[in-house]
């Protein structure tokens, strides 16, 4: 079966198609709009959704040597996210599910991020633990079997991509700052300036402190060493995550470990995570660099795995701006 993922949700609007788990087309549109505001403006992610998304439809479509008529099914994240983006992703999505007569199936973007790591292969066996790092989420979750999810731990403040993209704009770098940072931190010396390693208890994460730690020294010394900012204020936010990790995975004594998300795209996280493979013996999961940060392929992924044991979802589902793994219907 070919399913269409459409998401959303934030400010990429991105298409995937999807037969069976392999990937015959993924395209996104990353807006920049924002960078000059240094964060995503709702307003305007949604008008540029609204411009972008039939044209790139097409792209996909052409991509992937198909037509509207060929999808068997379309799914659409319809949360959490921003509402006013969310909208425009859902409603495009059930019109062309009412013109096509094609089953629809409201998504979960947080499963859907989990799901990369099941796009074009088998993805790690069941029970597996999943680290899911992005901008908008920082979370440990335990998925004991498909669809069954417990959330064992999340960020008490900031998320960690969040934390990376207002640092970058604290030191004068551009947004989407995750990227950025990375890039700077490779130049950079570790353990030239101290950030904290902060903790924030058990399997929960916390970045307000260690953002606040950078905003001071940068008051106090300006930011002319950028690259030392950068690699350490990288250090001290990858080393959390990977301590967290390290401590669910003794604890629970699980054999596989994914990571998702936009942050998992950096190399020195994917690295330290592999390290923690080794040291651990557990086996580390890590999606090809386009699924990590958002695309229409994870959407299409999850919606079509949930699709095929539950059914499709009415018509008259809204967007939700927060939804929980364990609060998906
Ligand atoms: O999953 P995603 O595309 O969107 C959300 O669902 O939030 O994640 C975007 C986040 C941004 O905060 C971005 O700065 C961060 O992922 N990110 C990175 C890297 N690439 C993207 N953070 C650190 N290093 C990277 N290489
Ligand atoms: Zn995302």
């Amino acid at each position: 079966m070919i399913t269409l993922g459409i998401e959303t949700s934030c400010d990429e609007t991105a298409i995937g198609i999807l037969e069976d788990r392999r990937v015959r087309s993924n395209v996104v549109s990353s807006q920049i709009v924002h960078t000059k505001y240094g964060g995503v403006v709702p307003e305007l992610a949604a008008r540029n959704h609204i411009k972008v998304i039939v044209p790139l439809v097409n792209v996909a479509l052409e991509i992937a040597g198909c037509g509207l008529r060929d999808i068997g099914l379309i799914s659409v994240t319809r949360g959490p996210g921003l509402m006013g983006s969310l909208l425009v992703g859902l409603s495009y999505a059930k019109a062309l599910a009412v013109a096509l007569k094609k089953p629809f199936i409201g998504t979960n973007h947080l499963e859907g991020h989990i799901y990369t790591l099941h796009v074009g292969g088998k993805g790690p066996a069941y029970p597996y633990l999943v680290l899911l790092v992005s901008g908008g989420h920082t979370e440990l979750v335990l998925v004991k079997k498909e669809f069954n999810y417990v959330t064992i731990g999340r960020t008490v403040d900031d998320a960690c991509g969040e934390a990376f993209d207002k640092v970058a704009k604290l030191i004068g770098l551009p947004y989407p700052g995750g990227p950025y940072i990375e890039k700077y931190a490779l130049k950079g010396q570790l353990g030239a300036i101290r950030f904290p390693v902060p903790k924030a208890g058990r399997y929960d994460f916390s970045y307000a402190g260690l953002k606040t730690a950078v905003l001071y020294y940068v008051q106090q010394y300006g930011n002319s060493r950028l690259a030392d900012i950068a690699a350490n204020f990288q250090e001290s936010a990858l080393s959390q995550l990977v301590q967290v990790t390290k401590k669910a995975v003794l604890d629970l004594g699980v054999k596989d470990v994914g990571l998702v998300g936009g942050v998992s795209a950096n190399q020195t996280l994917q690295n330290k995570l592999l390290k923690l493979g080794q040291e651990t013996g557990c086996q580390i999961h890590v999606p090809d660099r386009e699924y990590c940060t958002d695309n229409g392929a994870m959407i299409a992924m999850a919606g079509a795995r949930r699709y095929k044991r539950f059914g499709g979802s009415n018509l008259n589902i809204d967007a939700v701006a927060r939804e929980d793994l364990e609060e998906i219907p």
